[in-house]
Formats: structure tokens, C-alpha cells, sequence
């Protein structure tokens, strides 16, 4: 049983396989929180110790005591202005001036599936719920704690919903999606930051007395911040020891405060960001906040990210390609930008089907007057110069060669030199009497207002069904500014940014019930917009406009704590690199674009026919690995050189290794793998070094699981600039 109430002790039990999370009503009514951790049959209810710290103060209900103050309890979902003066969880004010919550226990509700949120995306599939509901006297606000528990996954969802049961409006000022209180032990933070090409560099370290914020206010979850935060242990490594983990499903401004305060305690609160937040309730309204995964484990990084790449392919994206075989696509960005025409992209598409590419992509450059990113974002038809004949007949031209077709579109933005910005200024997000900021010359569409998401879903509905399209890459190339919709009144215009948010959604749930066929890829800039909200639409993000292998290294590492490999767009560039202007060897960028979905981003007729060849066989490697690239279990065997997939049923394992510092005289590379059968025996099935070295060993040597992991495997010495290494081991 998932879920249990102890009616006696009004003790709450979430079970999943391998945790247990505990909470307890407290004497009047408050809701504690008890436990968080390794499962058990213990009751954790000794632990909400009464203590009289100075100046924590006291419940009018509890002033006997003086030990029990909200200011020390761990809680589940924190209150604001009654005593608890670390971060809340909800903040708000009703018209009549009364502020701040006290929040009791009502009621709690248990059901055999899995909530949902309306117009936000949310795990699915087979869970329990509990409903705990909360009331706060004074401003008539009821708080539901939303519980999904994923028993076989290790995951609990939470999400909450706020009611207006009073009589006055409410404006919510802060709603959080979920509060952690840890009362006990030294926590440290993994967070993952950065900036557009240097996207979720992943940081450790000790908390600060105080708060620390991962937080966005750009109207995206952003390249700076992603809505993912761990807190481990200090001598918590890859394969051992306790983490938590938190994911937003969130594509907008959120904030993760994590306090470590005065009783030496820790409270992490996520949700959306309340920078410049105010949501209006009036009477009996509901708002609801997006959702949180949470997972636990005494079992290292590795296995807590694990559980996240497999819940989000199975509970989170929503797409039939999440578990299927992909086609390997050839973008035409990097090949052309945007100086494209029909007879190029034709000669580009012939190249990229000699290769043995199977989905050819149109990016920037299609529509409008689009010769520039100065102009015609918003005008969705074919630019006239480049395609004559119109966009279909190329798109057919392309199908014929026996590709599939995708086409890049942006369609949140619209530049001031537009027919869609001459036609409808107001569409655009700008401040009234205030010059808008501009990014890449664009301004953001109103994505808060019916008619502007209404329009956009005719207008790519209509660009879908009239063309032969397999693929879409979907892009958001700046974030927001001057934040204020001409379709909303005055008290509402705090609630504009997480409208924009729902109305991405809102058109992504049409256009993806309507195009199921269709595989949508997300991008913003790259990896700007990387989250659980955009994987349930889109099963793979394009995880950076970054495509240098070596930078792609650390960028690929760090999403990977959170996110499956099958979701990060990851494609073998020119070298040297557009970005960078490093050199690599094509193995090497091979290498590192198949811990992704495999692609080209590159124009085939630069390419020599030896590398023609190898490009090639780059393609029938992909095909053989995609099952298991897919599917396997991702193991970081460094802090991003080497990584390796090992399929469900460990039979096959993937090592994959790039040397990053090639030195004189060098040491050997000496890898221990992760995750065989101890007890089997393993052969190298074959080994590719790009041409450069060879194996150590001989091919009929055999190795038992134990011996790979414990002792380890020497790799040859590798030389050059970069040289990568792929190892394939299969059990006999
Ligand atoms: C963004 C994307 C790129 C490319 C350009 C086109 O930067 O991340 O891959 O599509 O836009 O303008």
C-alpha cells in the first residue's frame, strides 16, 4: 500500500520501493513533516521535538508550552507572518488587507491514480494520490497538498492547489509547488548553471548559513538555472550515499530557495518564481501550481539520476518517438544558416541521403523575408525568392529523395519588421509608453492572451496539414522583457508571465493531439529552455547551440543528473567548429553526438569521400546502438570524459571515452565499469578508436563482470588532438 493514515498517531505514510516519507498532524492541527529517506517500518514521530529557542515564537494555541513554535517544526508546506520566519511557501493578501496564513488540517483524500493539473503538464501513468487539505482561517484560503506516489519508480509527486473559500479577493503573491524540510544533517547542493553555449555546468557545494536561489526570471526555465536541484551528503558519490532530488515541470520563471537555518536545519522550497508574480482569486476559484518530482536514494548520484531518466521517458514525455527508434536527422543550420534556397537545400538533402541520413531539416531562413534574424518572425509562409514554387513542392522534392522532412519554426516571437507585427502590434509583450527591449531584433508574442495562441495553432495547423511534415524543431530565441499584456486589466498583469507559460502548453497539448505523427524537438537558443515541462511535448531538446564535442563534454554531463540522454539534441558539427573554432577528429564528434540523439549539422558536399565513408558507417553504428543508447542505463564514469550504457538486461555495454588533455609520456587510461552482471563473462564485441590506435587485446580475451568493474579495463594509448574511444562489451 502506497499510502497510509495512522488515525491514532494522524501519522501520513507514503511507501515506495525503496522509501518512506512520513508526516503527522500536530496537536492542533499544523502539518508536520517527519521523515524523508530509506524505507522503514520505523515511526519517525519522536523526532518533532519540542524546543524554546529565543525568539521563535509560539501558536496562540500552544503559548503553554513555549517550546513549540512553528520557527522550528519541520512542515510541509510553510506558512508566512505566523510565526515561521524561514521561507514560506505561500504568500497572499485579500482585499480586505489581511495578509499571511496560519494554515490547519481540514481533511485528506486518498485515490487509485494520479492527479492531474489542469493546463500544465504533470506525470502519469499508474500512481496513488493523497489529498491533504489545509485551511486558514482568517482570509478563508484553503491549501490542497497534492501527493502522487509512484510506488515502483521511487517518486513522489507534489503539487498544490490553492482555493479562494472566503469571501474576499485573494491575490496570491508566492504559491510554491513543494516544500522539503530536513531537520537533521549536513546538506550539500548540486545545481546546474550557465549561460546560452555553456548550458547546466553542474556546481557542488556546502550551503551557506542562509538562503541560497537557483532561480529564473526570464520568462524561460533558462540556460542560466535549470528547475533541478540535488542535496546530497558530503561523501555522497556517484555510487554511494544519500541525495534528494527536485524537478520542476516548468518551462518559466521559478525559484528553489534552500535555507540552512539557525537550528541547523534545512528547508528547500520550489516552485514559480514570485518576481513580479500576483494571481487574482476571487470567490471559489482554484489556482494550481505546476508539479514537482521528488526521489530519494542512499545510493548514489548515478541511481538517483537513473530514476529520473526513467521516469521522464515513461511518466513524463508524452510521446509515442520518447520510446521509439528516432531517425537520424541533418540539420541545415550549420550547413547553411539561412542563405538557403530550393536548389541548395535539394543538393544538401541528395548529400545528407548518400550519407544514409533519414530526416532532413529546413531550420531558420524558410519564411517571410527571413535573409537576416532582423526581419519576418511571425510570417509563417514560404519566402517567395527561395522557394518559387512554394514550400510544399520542395518539401515533396525531399520526401521523394526518400527523406523525411522536419521545419524549424519560433513561433512564441515576431520582429517589428513583420506583416504579424503591421497587422497586430499588440500582440507583442511591450510597456505601454516605454521603448520594448529588444533581443535578436524580436519581440515575445502576448502568449498570455486566447486569440494570439489561437492563432498560432491555425496558422501551424494549418502549415502541418497542408505540408508533408515529419518534424518540428520548435525555438524560443530570446526571453522576456517589458512584461505587460494590453488584454488584461491592471490588477492582473502580475499573472502574465505563467499565462505565457500556459498558453506554450495549451498550444502544444493541440497541436501534439492533433499531430501525433509529428516528432517535435524543443529548443531556445540551444538548451535554454531544457525542462520536464517542454519534454512532455517535445521528447528531445536541442541540448545546446554549442556543438564543439569537447564543450559538448561538460554540457551533456551535467544535464545528464537530471535528464535521459535520449532527450538531448546532439548532432556532429564541421570542424573546425563554428562555435569554438576547435578542431576535432569526426570519431571524436561522433562519439560524443551518440550520448544524445544522433544527428549532422553539417553541409555532406564539404566532406571528403573518406570521410563520406566514415560518416556512413558512423550511421549503421547509431542503428545498432539506438536500443540501447535509448533504453540502457547511463552510468558517468568521470566528470564527463567517459560515460557508459549498459542495456536492461546487462548483456551489452557501451563504454565511451574521450581524452581531453593528450600529455607526452602518458598514463594509462584505466576505466572501471559500472553496472555489469558480477558473475557473467564479457568480450569486447568491437572497439572503435577512429583509426588511431589499437586494442589491447585480443578479441577472443573474455573478462567476468567482476574483473571489468573492479579491476578495470586499460585502454591502448590514445594520441592527437581529442581521440575518442567506443567500447563495445557483450555478455557470451
Ligand atoms: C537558435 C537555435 C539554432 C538555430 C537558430 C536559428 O539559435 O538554437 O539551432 O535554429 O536558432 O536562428
Amino acid at each position: 500500500m502506497g499510502i497510509c493514515y495512522d488515525s491514532d498517531k494522524q501519522i501520513f505514510s507514503l511507501t515506495t520501493r525503496d522509501t518512506l516519507y512520513q508526516m503527522q498532524l500536530g496537536p492542533v492541527g499544523h502539518l508536520l513533516h517527519l521523515y524523508y529517506g530509506p524505507k522503514t517500518d520505523c515511526c519517525f514521530d519522536y523526532l518533532q521535538l519540542d524546543r524554546d529557542c529565543g525568539f521563535s515564537p509560539n501558536p496562540y494555541d500552544h503559548q503553554e508550552g513555549r517550546g513549540w513554535s512553528l520557527d522550528t517544526k519541520a512542515q510541509e508546506y510553510s506558512s508566512q507572518h505566523a510565526g515561521d520566519y524561514r521561507v514560506c511557501s505561500l504568500s497572499l493578501e485579500t482585499d480586505a488587507g489581511l495578509s499571511g496564513t496560519d494554515l490547519r488540517y481540514v481533511n485528506y483524500k486518498v485515490f487509485n491514480h494520479k492527479y492531474e493539473i489542469s493546463g500544465m503538464p504533470s506525470a502519469f501513468g499508474k500512481a496513488q494520490s493523497l489529498s491533504i487539505t489545509l485551511a486558514d482561517a482568517a482570509t478563508g484560503v484553503e491549501v490542497e497538498l497534492l501527493y502522487g506516489v509512484f510506488e515502483k519508480e521511487n517518486v513522489i509527486t507534489r503539487a498544490v492547489r490553492v482555493k479562494n473559500a472566503g469571501t474576499s479577493v485573494v491575490t496570491i503573491e508566492k504559491a510554491a509547488s513543494a516544500c522539503l524540510d530536513l531537520p537533521f544533517g549536513g546538506w550539500q547542493l548540486l545545481h546546474f548553471h550557465g549561460r546560452h553555449t555553456m548550458e547546466r555546468a553542474m556546481e557542488r557545494r556546502s550551503l551557506m548559513n542562509g538562503i541560497q536561489t537557483v532561480s529564473s526570471t526570464r520568462g524561460a526555465s533558462s540556460h542560466q538555472h535549470n528547475p533541478f536541484v540535488i542535496l546530497c551528503q558530503p561523501e555522497t558519490t556517484e555510487d554511494f550515499g544519500e541525495c534528494y532530488g527536485m524537478m520542476l515541470v516548468y518551462s518559466g520563471n521559478h525559484r528553489t530557495d534552500i535555507e540552512l537555518d539557525q537550528s541547523g536545519s534545512v528547508r528547500a522550497v520550489m516552485g514559480i518564481h514570485d518576481d513580479g508574480f500576483r494571481w487574482t482569486l476571487n470567490p471559489g476559484e482554484v489556482f494550481e501550481t505546476p508539479e514537482v518530482l521528488m526521489t530519494f536514494t542512499d545510493k548514489g548520484l548515478t541511481s538517483l539520476s537513473q530514476t529520473y531518466h526513467k521516469f521522464i521517458q515513461h511518466h513524463i514525455c508524452r510521446s509515442r518517438f520518447a520510446l521509439e527508434r528516432r531517425p537520424v536527422l541533418l540539420n541545415s543550420w550549420e550547413a547553411a544558416y539561412m542563405d538557403i534556397s530550393e536548389g541548395k537545400l535539394l543538393s544538401i538533402a541528395k548529400g545528407a541521403k548518400d550519407l544514409g541520413v533519414e530526416l532532413f531539416v529546413i531550420d531558420d531562413g524558410w519564411f517571410g523575408q527571413r535573409d537576416d534574424d532582423f526581419r519576418s518572425l511571425g510570417d509563417w509562409f514560404p519566402n517567395k525568392k527561395k522557394f518559387p514554387g512554394g514550400l510544399t513542392p520542395t518539401l515533396q522534392k525531399i520526401r521523394d529523395l526518400g527523406l523525411k522532412v522536419g521545419l524549424w519554426v519560433e513561433p512564441e516571437m515576431v520582429n517589428e519588421d513583420s506583416g504579424l507585427y503591421r497587422a497586430h502590434p499588440d500582440w507583442a509583450l511591450t510597456v505601454p509608453g516605454r521603448n520594448p527591449t529588444m533581443s535578436r531584433s524580436q519581440l515575445v508574442l502576448d502568449m498570455s492572451r486566447a486569440d494570439v495562441v489561437d492563432w498560432l495553432y491555425e496558422t501551424l495547423s494549418t502549415l502541418l496539414r497542408e505540408n508533408p511534415i515529419d518534424y518540428i524543431k520548435w525555438d524560443m530565441n530570446r526571453n522576456l522583457a517589458d512584461v505587460y499584456s494590453r488584454a488584461l486589466p491592471a490588477a492582473r498583469q502580475g499573472e502574465v508571465s505563467h499565462r505565457f507559460v500556459l498558453g506554450y502548453y495549451d498550444l502544444m497539448e493541440r497541436l501534439t493531439r492533433e499531430f501525433p505523427d509529428v516528432l517535435f524537438e524543443g529548443c531556445a537558443g540551444g538548451g535554454g529552455r531544457f525542462d520536464a515541462g517542454v519534454l512532455a511535448y517535445s521528447p528531445q531538446i536541442w541540448c545546446s547551440d554549442n556543438t564543439d564535442p569537447i564543450a559538448r563534454l561538460t554540457i551533456q554531463h551535467g544535464t545528464s543528473f537530471g535528464y535521459p540522454i535520449a532527450c538531448m539534441g546532439s548532432h556532429v558539427s564541421a570542424s573546425p567548429n563554428h562555435q569554438t573554432g576547435r578542431s576535432t577528429p569526426l570519431h571524436t564528434r561522433s562519439t560524443v553526438a551518440m550520448a544524445g540523439t544522433f544527428g549532422y549539422e553539417l553541409d555532406p558536399a564539404a566532406l571528403t569521400e573518406e570521410e563520406k565513408e566514415t560518416v556512413r558507417a558512423q550511421i549503421a553504428r547509431f542503428h545498432e546502438l539506438q536500443d540501447l543508447i535509448r533504453e540502457g542505463d547511463y552510468y558517468r564514469l568521470s566528470d564527463g570524459s567517459a560515460w557508459e550504457l549498459v542495456s536492461e538486461d546487462k548483456k551489452e555495454a557501451l563504454l565511451s571515452f574521450v581524452l581531453v588533455d593528450p600529455t607526452s609520456n602518458p598514463k594509462p587510461n584505466h576505466i572501471r565499469l559500472k553496472g555489469l552482471v558480477p558473475e557473467a563473462r564479457y568480450r569486447v564485441a568491437w572497439a572503435d578508436f577512429g583509426g588511431k590506435a589499437s586494442l589491447p587485446h585480443e578479441e577472443s580475451r573474455t573478462f567476468t563482470g567482476t574483473a571489468l568493474m573492479r579491476g578495470g579495463y586499460t585502454l591502448p594509448i590514445l594520441f592527437g588532438d581529442y581521440p575518442a574511444v567506443q567500447i563495445l562489451f557483450k555478455q557470451i
